[in-house]
């Protein structure tokens, strides 16, 4: 028997501001993309910006729907945006921001599993890793290098 600690580097930015230049620059994309949100459900909007190896930014926000499975968040807007617009172009780096109408949030909002497995799709497809970079409204900022840091063990095509 075997056992292994699995261990990741995680960035953390006291706020926006300390972030380098490219990284701030592509939250507050993410920050104006959030306000586009329609999330009259959850009242609680999120906003994604995707920074492709070309340099465009493909925004997304969460977008929700009376039946509430249908609706989709965020990330995998996208994500999904960047493959059907940039098929092929590798994506680099995703930022992620979230607000509520119920309460201040404060502290990074990191993406639903779902997204972790969709985001991870285009990850393995194109080699390189996706950086994430992930807030609340306001506070800290997290980076991690890599999704597959945020989804260890991850389920691929290597299995089909
Ligand atoms: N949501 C996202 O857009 N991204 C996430 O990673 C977590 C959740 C959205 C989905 C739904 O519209 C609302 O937030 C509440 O779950």
């Amino acid at each position: 028997m075997q056992k292994q600690n699995l261990s990741f580097e995680l960035t953390i930015f006291d706020d926006i501001d300390e972030l380098p230049q490219e990284g701030k620059e592509l939250l507050l994309r993410a920050v104006a993309a959030r306000k586009n949100a329609y999330a009259p459900y959850s009242q609680f909007q999120v906003g994604a910006a995707l920074l492709l190896a070309n340099g465009a930014v493909v925004i997304g926000n969460n977008q929700e729907n009376a039946c509430y499975p249908s609706g989709l968040c965020a990330e995998r807007v996208a994500i999904y945006h960047a493959g059907a617009t940039y098929p092929g172009e590798p994506m680099k780096t995703l930022a992620i921001t979230a607000t509520s109408e119920k309460y201040a949030v404060d502290r990074p909002a990191a993406p639903c599993g779902n997204c972790r497995q969709s985001i991870s799709e285009y990850e393995v497809k194109q080699g390189t890793p996706i950086k994430i970079l992930m807030m609340g409204e306001t506070g800290k900022v997290l980076q991690c290098n890599s999704i597959a840091d945020l989804l260890p063990l991850a389920f691929d095509d290597s299995f089909l």
